[in-house]
């Protein structure tokens, strides 16, 4: 499968380590940033979004130094519902309740290992449909 990932500079280390951990599991297409120099993280947020949003990829990570950033601009596009995980508990609700089709990581608050996992359990979880499609139709106004 393929699967978009970006990240800015805070995120930018785990991004590469989660690539290259998961690199037989997906194929994974990178819209950046590709250093450690600082950059804006909308810049990243919305190019991924836009090519979730439009259907030309099904799932894309997101990563930043908290995830706030790059979930409050991902979640301005219609038809995304990033989701920001700290925990693998988190990463199998967002998938279940919610049909997250970006996921979230905040690279300063969580080890390898915690993201790691996330990853595993976001992308193993179905979506349970039922009342939470319901709600989710909700979701844009
Ligand atoms: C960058 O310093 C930081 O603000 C960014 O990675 C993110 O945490 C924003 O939400």
């Amino acid at each position: 499968m393929k699967v978009l990932i970006a990240s800015d500079h805070a995120g930018y280390e785990l991004k590469e380590a989660l690539k290259e951990a998961f690199a037989k599991d997906f194929e994974w297409v990178d819209y950046g940033t590709f250093s450690t120099e600082s950059v804006d993280y909308p810049d990243f947020a919305h190019k991924l979004a836009t090519d979730v949003a439009n259907g030309s990829y099904q799932y894309g990570v997101l990563i930043c130094g908290t995830g706030n950033g790059m979930a409050m601009s991902a979640n301005k596009h219609a038809g995304i519902r990033a989701g920001l995980c700290w925990s693998k508990e988190i990463a199998a609700l967002v998938r279940q309740h919610n049909n997250a089709n970006i996921l979230v990581m905040p690279a300063r608050f969580i080890p390898f290992e915690t993201a790691s996992e996330i990853v595993k359990t976001f992308f193993s979880t179905d979506f349970e449909g039922g009342r939470h499609q319901r709600r989710i139709d909700k979701i844009n106004l």
